[in-house]
């Protein structure tokens, strides 16, 4: 679907919700640019930077990275996509994060995934990711179709150094205290939609039609 107008979206949702999954079935139906917080800090680790040697420590024991630093970087690859709709993964993850973004641009859709973390933990243990795009793999829901490599480049798989099971609860609790509160500030504006369920093939569809929806919307109300 061609969008007349820019649109800018947020997913949230606790970590190891289907976020990555999700927002790579929207950009494909959609053309919505994914930015993910988590998959640019994991590039800057992955080659060095100097940003990304800073920050190693906090993501491996589960931690938020500083607001100041993640705001800069994210407002700084927006600045890139001026005439680009996008989808934010990862950001806004705290109330200072979420006064940031807004300071530049307005929200139109924060799509929220509400997965019980009993199933999370189970999830992230048996995750495979290729890190250069960000594409994720589940050995027992959707495997790569040759063990251990990226379907699209043939390249290997990583496991995330942070997906141990000690340091997906701590995520699961900085979830809990720092980033709920974001959940509230986006339902008080009115922009919050929430999808709850324990498989992302089922939750899926329900995303895709309400995106479907509200675009023909938008549309219509430029024509
Ligand atoms: P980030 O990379 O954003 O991690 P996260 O929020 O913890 O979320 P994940 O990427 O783990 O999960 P997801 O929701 O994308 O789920 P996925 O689709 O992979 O951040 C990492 C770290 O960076 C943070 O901890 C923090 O340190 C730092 N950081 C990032 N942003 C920051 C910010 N704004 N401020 C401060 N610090 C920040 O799915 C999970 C798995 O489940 C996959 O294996 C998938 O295949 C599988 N799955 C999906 N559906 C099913 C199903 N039905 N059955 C079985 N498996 C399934
Ligand atoms: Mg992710």
């Amino acid at each position: 679907m061609l969008l007349h107008r820019l649109y800018r979206a947020v997913i949230m949702g606790p970590p190891g919700s289907g976020k990555g999954t999700i927002s790579g079935r929207i950009s494909k139906s959609l053309g919505l640019q994914h930015i993910s917080s988590g998959d640019i800090l994991r590039a800057n680790i992955d080659a060095q930077t100097e940003l990304g040697l800073l920050m190693k420590a906090s993501i491996d024991e589960g931690q938020l990275v500083p607001d100041q630093i993640i705001s800069r970087l994210i407002l700084g690859e927006l600045t890139l996509l001026q005439h680009s709709s996008w989808l934010l993964d990862g950001f806004p993850r705290t109330l200072s994060q979420a006064e940031s973004l807004e300071e530049s641009y307005s929200v139109d859709t924060v799509i929220n995934l509400q997965v019980p973390f009993h199933i999370i933990r189970q999830r992230l243990t048996s995750r495979w990711t290729h890190l250069p795009s960000g594409r994720v793999y589940n050995v027992d829901f959707n495997p790569p179709k040759v063990p251990g490599r990226d379907d699209v480049t043939g390249e290997p798989l990583i496991q995330r150094d942070d997906d141990t099971p000690e340091t997906v609860m701590r995520r699961l609790k900085a979830y809990q205290t720092q980033t709920e509160p974001v959940l509230e500030y986006y339902r008080s504006k009115g922009v919050l939609e929430t999808f709850r369920g324990t498989e992302t093939n089922k939750i899926w569809p329900h995303v895709e039609a309400f995106l479907h929806k509200k675009f023909a919307v938008v549309n219509k109300g430029v024509a």
